[in-house]
């Protein structure tokens, strides 16, 4: 078998093989295939496309491709949630207690943020004392203590995907749905949950802008991750304006703990119960989703939720009385208001831009390398729909450089868009696939 071969055949729009996908990917990250073949059958993919079948064939070689976590220790159904990433999306953090409170094991490995999406272990390390990096047995008997365990990725899960997306991102051959389905549900398949409940996110804050391309994205994922034999759901829910009022590190966290108290915003908080109602319908801890909400809107009401997130942060580390205290966050020794420059309604707030925006004010990264500013971020004071009056607060940003936060004022206020006639508020649900 070679590559020259492999290439020549997608070339031509055939069927690849498992002998053949496995061989691609087995020497690919042995550092035995150069890269300019493999962009080279990247390229015929990106044209000719996968079928589903090659599309799993391609999952399970990349998941085999680095370690494949045991969670048989933990007892029960564990249950993972996974957003295809969004701006001022911190719903895990709210989900997982929540879940929890439940009865649901929630093992949770995370990623870090990169470009405009923000990722939950940085959210999380804004908390005093909060680690991320455990050893397996370590996190396994975490999740069978706490019921609930969030860890960074390691560089071991899916070491093939991580040299592919290399690749495809400099070869612009990123948005195939195959290589996209490929990437996510490898290191999801590896990280060893039983079921996965997908957020798939649409609109211009998200990888998928449009509703097709979402929808189709969810259907292949579910697909592949039921062939793999896991139970899956995928939502496919609104990224056309950040998620909640908030975007950057300490400042999700804030409204995290807020919406476990109830008293967060309202899509952040239905999004939020709708989540973990599924998860503890795919838990088996509830006979139906909506058993399952009632459930989880109850352990909202009751407190258990809060009182499961101080648990998980204790366990990892972290100061349990940054629910009672923010003042314990980092602080930002700087802010700055985005006013609203004529009366109307709010017709959009671009996700895209608010994303760029908290980004250079410190509170993302442009390349893997950079550190962040845990404390940086935006405060949005308004969302689609609301009316505003002239010099009316829109946002405020908050930072600790004078140049970051012009930059990031400068990016932010192009992200407002006011109307003088009114505005439907986008639906933030649009779709389950099951
Ligand atoms: N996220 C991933 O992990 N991989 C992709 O290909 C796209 C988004």
């Amino acid at each position: 078998m070679n590559m020259y071969d492999i290439i020549l055949k997608k070339r031509e729009g055939e069927i690849l093989s498992k002998e053949e996908i496995d061989f691609f990917i087995e020497d690919f990250s042995k550092g035995q295939i150069p890269d300019y073949q493999a962009s080279a059958l990247l390229m015929a993919i990106f044209f000719k496309g996968l079928t589903k079948y090659e599309t799993f064939l391609l999952t399970d070689a990349m998941k085999r491709s680095g370690d494949v976590i045991d969670l048989s220790k933990i007892a029960g159904i564990k249950v993972d949630k996974h957003s295809t990433g969004g701006v001022g999306d911190k719903t895990t953090l709210i989900v997982g207690p929540l879940a929890a409170a439940c009865g649901v094991p929630v093992a949770k490995m995370s990623g870090r943020g990169l470009g405009f999406t923000g990722g939950t272990v940085d959210k999380m390390e804004s908390i005093p004392g909060f680690r991320t990096s455990f050893e397996a047995a370590e996190f396994i008997s975490l999740v069978n203590r706490v019921g609930l365990a969030v860890i960074g990725q390691t560089a071991h899960i899916a070491t093939a995907d991580k040299k592919l997306y290399a690749l495809r991102d400099v070869t612009a051959t990123v948005d195939s749905i195959g290589l996209i389905t490929s990437s996510i549900m490898s290191k999801k398949l590896a990280s060893g949950s039983d079921a996965i409940l997908l957020d798939v996110k649409c609109g211009n804050g998200a990888f998928m802008e449009t509703l097709e391309e979402a929808t189709e994205l969810g259907k292949w994922m579910v697909d592949i991750g039921k062939t793999a034999g896991k139970n899956m759901v995928a939502f496919v829910t609104d990224m056309s304006q950040p998620l909640g009022l908030t975007v950057g590190n300490a400042l999700e966290v804030i409204e995290a703990i807020e919406t476990l108290k109830n008293e967060g915003p309202t899509d952040i908080t239905e999004l939020s119960l709708k989540l973990a109602a599924y998860m503890v319908f795919l838990g088996h801890r509830a006979k139906s989703p909506e058993e399952g909400y009632e459930m989880v809107l109850d352990k909202l009401h009751s407190g258990a939720g809060l009182e499961k997130f101080r648990e998980f942060v204790e366990g990892q580390g972290g100061n349990p009385e940054v629910t009672k205290d923010y003042a314990l966050f980092p602080q930002a020794s700087l802010s700055k208001h985005i006013l609203a420059l004529e009366s109307g309604f709010i017709k959009s707030i671009d996700a895209r831009v608010i994303g760029s925006a908290s980004l250079h004010s410190g509170a993302g990264r442009e390349k893997k390398e950079d550190l962040l500013d845990l404390s940086a971020g935006i405060i949005l004071n308004k969302k689609v729909g609301d009316s505003v009056v002239k010099g009316e607060v829109l946002a405020t940003l908050a930072a600790n450089d004078q140049a970051k936060i012009q930059t990031a004022y400068d990016i932010a206020i192009t992200g407002f868009a006011i109307s003088s006639e009114s505005v439907e508020k986008p639906m933030l649900f649009k779709k389950i696939i099951l």
